[in-house]
């Protein structure tokens, strides 16, 4: 069965694999025109080959000159872009100091420097058109620090916290503003952020498929909601987050790391 979505056409950054792909496959099977990013063309390429009226667009968002190719696709008036979604980014796990500073610079490049230009891109093309959606993925792991995967959440505790306040800024505009963040999903992020251990150290309920994270958020940009938390455990995380005294919530944060 296709979902009515509101949108009139997408871009989903991050769309070779993972929670990008499969909303890339959702708004396809909806029929939604959809312009693909990331670095793997092959992969874009065979999605593109599976709907009509898709774009394969290769960029490195680590890169000035990605980043800018990206920009100006989605500044592009003659074919404007309803749903932007930040979902490319990578995590690093590991002790901080054992990690490579050059790897942690293209993280919050990508996960912060990248998300941010587009955001800016998005709502300056979305707010006087009076109408949009843009949809910025974050994570559980924004609401509290993490030990082992500081700098991961320190870059998603940002697009958590900007996410909100842009939901805020254009409130009344016509333009919906998500955050969508996402408990433990079965991805290609554990191989890419070397937290493949984590397939044993928590159980199968823990984990979400990406095909509903997907579902849960294009559900809840469409009804523009401020965050989007797949999942009733994640749910009951991000409240007992908001309540758990931050000194206790970084130690269990630490314990879990252990
Ligand atoms: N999986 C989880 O447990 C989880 C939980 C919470 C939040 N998230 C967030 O969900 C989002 C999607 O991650 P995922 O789990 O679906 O991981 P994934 O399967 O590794 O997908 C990551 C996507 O980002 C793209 N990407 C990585 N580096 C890029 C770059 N320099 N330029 C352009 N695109 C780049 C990758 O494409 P190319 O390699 O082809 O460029 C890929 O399409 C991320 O923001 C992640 O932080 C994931």
């Amino acid at each position: 069965m296709t979902t009515a979505f509101p949108f009139t056409s997408a871009l989903v950054t991050g769309a070779s694999s993972g929670i990008g792909e499969a909303m890339a496959e959702l708004l396809g099977e909806a029929g939604i025109p959809t312009v693909v990013v990331a670095r793997r063309t092959d992969r874009l390429q065979e999605l593109a080959d599976r709907f009509e009226h898709f774009e394969v667009l290769a960029a490195d968002l680590t890169t000035p000159s990605g980043v800018a190719t990206v920009v100006a696709r989605v500044a592009d008036s003659a074919l404007p872009i309803d749903l932007v979604v930040n979902n490319a980014g990578f995590g690093t796990s590991g002790d901080f100091i054992s990690l490579d500073p050059d790897r942690l610079a293209d993280e919050v490049r990508l996960n912060i420097e990248a998300l941010t230009r587009l955001s800016h891109a998005a709502l300056a093309a979305m707010v006087p058109r009076g109408r949009g959606y843009l949809l910025n993925v974050s994570s559980v792991a924004s609401f509290q620090p993490a030990p082992k995967l500081a700098v991961y959440a320190a870059t998603k505790a940002y697009v958590t916290n900007l996410t909100e306040s842009l939901h805020e800024e254009v409130r009344g505009t016509g333009v919906h503003v998500t955050a969508l963040c996402p408990g433990l999903t079965r991805t290609e992020f554990q191989s890419v952020s070397n937290s493949d251990s984590y397939a044993s150290q928590y159980p199968t309920f823990a984990w979400l498929e990406a095909r509903e994270v997907a579902e849960a958020a294009l559900r809840d940009v469409a009804k523009g909601k401020a965050l989007s938390v797949p999942g009733a455990i994640y749910k009951g995380m991000v409240s007992g987050s908001s309540i758990l005294p931050r000194r206790l919530a970084r130690r269990l944060s630490g314990l879990v790391q252990r």
